[in-house]
C-alpha cells in the first residue's frame, strides 16, 4: 500500500503543531501529535501512576484528557520523556502510525531522528526562546491560563534544556532535515516553505 511518512520535529511552541495539521490536511494525511503521548504519561503521573507503568498501560482515552495543555502537565512530561522505558514503550505505537495507507505526518522531538528515519520528508521547525515564549504565553493566556512572560520563558528554556541534553532520543536536527527558522516567519510563510520541500520530495 502506498505510505509516506512526513516528520515533524523541533522545540516547545516554534509553529509545528499548526504547520503539521496544515500539511496534513492538504495532503490528507492523519497527523499525529506525539507530544500528547508523553503529556498523556506526564499526566497519569501525576495523579500517582509510576511513569513506566503508565506509558506502558496508556489507553487511548488517556489521550482525550482535558489538562494535557497546561503548563504543569507539559513540565511533568519532559521529565518522563527522559526515561528510555517510558520512551521505549512508546515507540511501537509511533512506527504503526507512520506507516498507515494514505500517508502520515508526525510531529515531536525525536521523529526525525529516532522514531521515522527514514520518513520521506524531515522538518526541523524551530525559533528563538523569547518568540516561542511570547506565542506559549499567548496561546496559555488565551485559554485563561494565569501566568507571567516571564515564566513561560523560563518554562521553555527549562523543557529545551531537559530534551536537548537527555542521553535518550535528545532534540536535535537530522542529518537530512530541512531547518525551517520561525523567529521572523509568519505560520502562513513558514507553511509555505515547508509545502515547496515537500512537493518536491513527493
Ligand atoms: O510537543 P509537546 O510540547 O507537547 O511535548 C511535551 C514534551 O514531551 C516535550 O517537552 C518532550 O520532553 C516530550 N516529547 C518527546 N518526544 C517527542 C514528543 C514530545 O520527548 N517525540
Amino acid at each position: 500500500t502506498d505510505t509516506f511518512t512526513i516528520a515533524i520535529d523541533g522545540p516547545a511552541a516554534a509553529g509545528k503543531g499548526t504547520i503539521s495539521k496544515a500539511i496534513a490536511a492538504q495532503f490528507g494525511f492523519a497527523h499525529l501529535d506525539t507530544g500528547l503521548l508523553y503529556r498523556a504519561v506526564g499526566a497519569r503521573v501525576l495523579s500517582g501512576v509510576e511513569p513506566v507503568e503508565a506509558a506502558r498501560t496508556l489507553q487511548p482515552q488517556d489521550l482525550e484528557r482535558d489538562d494535557l495543555r497546561t503548563a504543569e502537565v507539559a513540565q511533568a512530561a519532559s521529565k518522563v520523556a527522559v526515561i528510555a522505558e517510558v520512551r521505549a514503550a512508546l515507540v511501537d505505537f509511533q512506527r504503526a502510525f507512520a506507516r498507515r495507507a494514505g500517508g502520515a505526518v508526525l510531529d515531536g522531538r525525536d521523529i526525525g531522528t529516532v522514531i521515522c528515519p527514514n520518513a520521506e520528508v524531515k522538518l526541523y521547525v524551530t525559533a528563538s526562546a523569547e518568540v516561542r515564549a511570547k506565542r506559549r504565553f499567548l496561546e496559555l493566556t488565551g485559554k485563561g491560563e494565569v501566568t507571567s512572560l516571564e515564566t513561560v520563558l523560563t518554562d521553555v528554556k527549562a523543557r529545551d534544556d531537559r530534551d536537548m541534553n537527555r542521553a535518550e532520543a535528545p532534540l536535535k536536527p537530522a542529518t537530512d532535515a530541512l531547518t525551517i527558522d520561525t523567529s521572523e516567519l509568519s505560520i502562513a510563510q513558514a507553511l509555505k516553505v515547508a509545502l515547496k520541500e515537500i512537493s518536491a520530495l513527493r
